[in-house]
């Protein structure tokens, strides 16, 4: 903070310029205990808020060695909040009752033409019925990089909408706010509320910065309610998450800067931690869909998915311990780029210490070394062309160049066929699930059988298990077919990845 005695002049629209208004303003504040600074400072600091789609304020980002985000996404930062945090949290905390619900009327409700089967494997909740959905206990959410509190803020406005008062003991949600930058928390009580429960977040962040004598008087209005208690920790989420006790949060909302910015939130060790807080039953949502990321909650042990899509073409990542909370799975070629390429290399923080630029300069290290070794290059999305056609002729050179690196011969080749065969099943499952055409669906099966019977790979993946004296494999390999998600099929893959470089299938 610094202490200076005339107000800076204001002529960019920048992060760095309202915090030394807020500094400014704030001293003041301290100095004089008069409201009139805050007031002032909360008219100035709007043109330093820049408005996204759906008319909430947004902050960039610091700068980070030249580059600069915003703090949410430009088509609507509180609508991000409702569809990336809360939508995925909800529909995984009433999976079950909305099955139950569904069932129970099946006699008499739309659904009556379905099977049961189907209807206990659909746990997708249409967005009318989720709106709606009453909670009935406690419920404990962990906001990491809570910023200027809007997920919070989505995450109390549907509690205190939909909490069931008729219960004999009224439901309470608690939230845990982790975030690092003190100045950050402040622009959350500048910033125009996008909806009412904000305001309740704002009184708590008054609070904590005058814990923290950062700020000196309580101006905030709205009280936060009896049924909901707001804990904010400024620090970094490393050393809180640390402090939390085990299975303690039914959902963690993980919203860093993007991975390359802010590595050390998405690193194993970091996963392995939000593992042991999170309740077996729990979730935690992020928006990001980077493979490094998505290995790392693998490689901690979480299932994966994808998320809700909001203003993008892919939705970002939902992982849990239990896989019934994954509604959908990631697209194949993700599974492949993860699983076989050096993309999927994680983050690591081995003791949760280390700087940004170390964490980022030894995973560049890990993959120089895994790539043409026991990963392919992921450059030119080589996994993605395994087992498929390629009619350019001097991109398959160089997709083929890649393989043959890691003892692979062709893009259709048996050890090809063998690396990618975790996949045939979930491909069908996946267009039926999501309704694709008949045509697709009819193409994926010829697939299945064109790899499997008419090119007598099948036979070459038993003749491969039975060499290797492997029969528990065998086993693994028909029982992974019928199997449906994605973290089986990343963690297989690579496996048979290994094996063919172990084994060098190809030159026996
Ligand atoms: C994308 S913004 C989050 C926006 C926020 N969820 C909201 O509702 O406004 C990322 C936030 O992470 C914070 N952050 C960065 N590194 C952190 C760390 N190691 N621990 C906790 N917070 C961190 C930043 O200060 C920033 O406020």
């Amino acid at each position: 903070m610094n202490n200076m005695t005339s107000p800076p002049s204001k002529s960019k629209n920048s992060r760095d310029e309202l915090i030394e208004k807020m500094d400014y303003y704030f001293s003041k504040e301290r100095e004089t205990l008069q409201s009139s600074y805050r007031l002032k400072l909360k008219k100035e600091s709007i043109d330093f808020f820049i408005k996204t789609k759906d008319g909430s304020s947004t902050l960039n980002s610091p700068d980070f060695d030249g580059k600069i985000e915003t703090m949410h996404n430009s088509n609507g930062a509180i609508t991000e909040s409702f569809e990336k945090f809360v939508k995925p949290f909800k529909n995984s905390y009433f999976k079950n009752i909305d099955n139950d619900d569904r069932l129970k009327n099946k006699e008499n409700s739309y659904f009556k033409n379905i099977k049961k089967e189907k209807l206990l494997e659909s746990k997708e909740i249409s967005n009318e019925k989720l709106k709606n959905l009453k909670y009935k206990e406690d419920i404990a959410i962990l906001d990491i990089c809570s910023g200027l509190g809007y997920n919070s803020a989505a995450i109390i406005e549907d509690f205190l909408k939909n909490v069931d008062k008729t219960c004999e003991k009224v439901p309470k949600l608690s939230v845990d706010m982790v975030e690092i930058s003190a100045e950050t928390l402040a622009a959350g009580i500048l910033v125009p509320s996008p909806i009412k429960s904000h305001e309740i977040v704002k009184k708590a962040i008054e609070s904590k910065l005058i814990d923290e004598s950062y700020l000196a008087l309580k101006l905030e209005k709205e009280d936060v309610p009896e049924d909901v208690a707001i804990s904010i920790h400024c620090e970094d989420a490393r050393e809180t998450v640390r402090k939390f006790a085990d299975n303690s949060y039914d959902g963690i909302f993980l919203d860093p800067y993007s991975p390359a910015m802010a590595p050390e939130l998405c690193t194993v060790e970091f996963f392995k931690e939000l593992k042991r807080v999170i309740k077996d039953d729990g979730i935690v949502a992020t928006y990001t869909l980077a493979a490094g990321v998505r290995y790392a909650f693998i490689e901690a042990g979480f299932y994966i998915g994808e998320g809700p899509i909001f203003g993008r073409i892919a939705g970002g990542t939902i992982a849990s311990l239990n896989s019934d909370n994954i509604i959908k799975n990631i697209s194949a070629n993700d599974e492949k780029t993860i699983a076989l390429s050096d993309a999927g290399i994680p983050f690591r923080d081995e003791n949760l210490d280390l700087e940004s630029f170390e964490i980022l300069n030894n995973r560049k290290n890990e993959r120089k070394n895994a790539r043409h070794s026991y990963k392919l290059s992921s450059a030119v999305q080589t996994p993605i062309f395994l087992g498929k056609e390629i009619k350019d002729k001097k991109l398959k050179r160089r997709i083929l160049r890649n393989l043959n690196k890691v003892n692979i011969s062709d893009l259709k080749s048996e050890e090809a066929c063998f690396i990618i065969s975790p996949q045939f099943k979930y491909i069908q499952d996946y267009s039926a699930k999501y309704k694709f055409s008949k045509k697709f669906e009819n193409k994926s099966k010829y697939k299945f059988n064109n790899n499997l019977k008419n090119k007598n790979n099948f036979k070459n993946i038993i003749k491969f298990n039975l060499k290797n004296n492997t029969k528990s494999n065998l086993k693994g390999f028909l029982n992974h077919n019928y199997k449906s998600n994605s973290k089986d099929r990343i963690i297989e893959m690579e496996k048979r990845l290994k094996s063919i470089n172990n084994y060098e299938f190809l030159k026996e």
